[in-house]
């Protein structure tokens, strides 16, 4: 059987660029066999973030088990294997060295092709995981620890990049002020949390770039106005209202995101918006997005937190997508820890 040209062709998909190490068996572009997620928040936790060169240590003893473990669930052998799809940016460039070098090595002694996958291109695709009827086009709101972004993924392989953020992240923003607020890395889930049970008014903290057919983010200057209000508040020999703070941040992040996702799908003409990204993984943002888009007539859809946080199986769905277009990678790959993502950015 020809390996290559089939709709059932299995997958295997790589993911090593942060702090997860993360391997994943799909048959044809949807169908998840096997993902294995090995999660190395705990041996960072303790450094209030992630130590690149811990994580690539990590990684190094991680992967193969990893990639053992993903062919047992699925029930299928290596020699099975079609192609091999991995994470070769952005990320930490340790980090992805290692899944990039075992990728290639797989894909070389299987003599399979081999894809090299853009991770933010990845959290879009793990919506056609989510939903097995999702077809382009539609807007994606792109939220995760390193990247900001809206992409009108107008194909398959074609995407339009209408903006992103100027600095800071929006992930990057909940995990500093979780840390000011003495609150264990990763800060997110626990903003998210805590803001359950605070006021989301109780704060007005600054939204930057508002002005309407602006798409392009900035959570810096919110990230200094909460730490200020966190410092006077110390210096005034106030109690903390932890709560009500992670609330009002957690909403001024909110109301720019959605209101601008909003707007671009409004103005490209799409009926339909997904979320992705880890930061997709925030109850707030997901109540607020779907009844905002109910209100506007949108498709809403996001994946389940285990698809919107760094895994194999969104790379290994990229990969098949790629491959079924004819983007394949040489042997020569190497992980771009800066990638980013621009218009129809298939660079390989
Ligand atoms: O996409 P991801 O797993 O890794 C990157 O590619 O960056 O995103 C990780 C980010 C972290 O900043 C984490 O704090 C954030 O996603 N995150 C959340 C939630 N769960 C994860 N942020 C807000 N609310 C959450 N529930
Ligand atoms: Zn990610």
């Amino acid at each position: 059987m020809d390996k290559q040209a089939n709709e059932e062709i299995l997958t295997l998909g790589i993911e090593s660029s942060c702090d997860e190490t993360s391997a994943a068996v799909l048959r044809g572009g949807r169908e998840i066999l096997a993902d294995v997620i090995s999660t190395q928040i705990p041996v960072h936790q303790r450094f209030g973030g992630v130590v690149p060169e811990i994580a690539s240590r990590k990684h190094i003893v991680n992967i193969m088990p990893v990639v053992d473990e993903a062919l047992r669930v699925a029930g299928v052998k290596l020699q099975d294997i079609g192609q091999v799809a991995v994470t070769y940016g952005p990320g930490l460039v340790g980090a992805l060295l290692v899944g990039v070098s075992a990728a290639k090595a797989l894909a070389f002694s299987l003599d399979v092709p081999l894809i090299g996958v853009n991770h933010l291109e990845g959290h879009i695709f793990a919506n056609f995981l989510a939903d097995k009827a999702l077809e382009p086009p539609f807007m994606a709101l792109v939220v995760s620890g390193g990247h900001t972004s809206l992409v009108d993924v107008r194909g398959y392989n074609e995407f339009r990049l209408l903006g992103q953020t100027r600095d800071d992240a929006a992930g990057e923003a909940f995990d500093k002020i979780a840390r000011v607020m003495g609150l264990p890395y990763p800060g997110g889930p626990r903003i998210d949390a805590l803001a359950k049970e605070g006021d989301p008014l109780a704060i007005d903290f600054p939204r930057a770039l508002d002005e309407k057919g602006n798409y392009e983010f900035s959570f810096s200057g919110l990230k200094s106005a909460v730490l200020n209000y966190i410092n006077s508040e110390k210096m005034k020999g106030r109690e903390l209202r932890h709560a009500d703070i992670a609330a009002s941040f957690q909403h001024a992040v909110i109301e720019v995101l959605v209101h601008k996702a909003c707007e671009a799908a409004a103005e490209a003409g799409r009926d339909t918006l997904v979320l992705a990204g880890g930061v997709a993984a925030n109850s707030g943002l997901e109540a607020r997005l779907r009844r905002e888009a109910a209100a506007r007539g949108l498709r809403f859809m996001f994946p389940s937190p285990v698809l919107c946080t760094d895994n194999a199986a969104m790379i290994a769905c990229r990969g098949y997508y790629q491959g079924a277009a004819g983007k394949f990678s040489d042997l020569c790959l190497n992980a771009v820890p800066g990638l980013g993502l621009t218009d129809s950015s298939l660079a390989h």
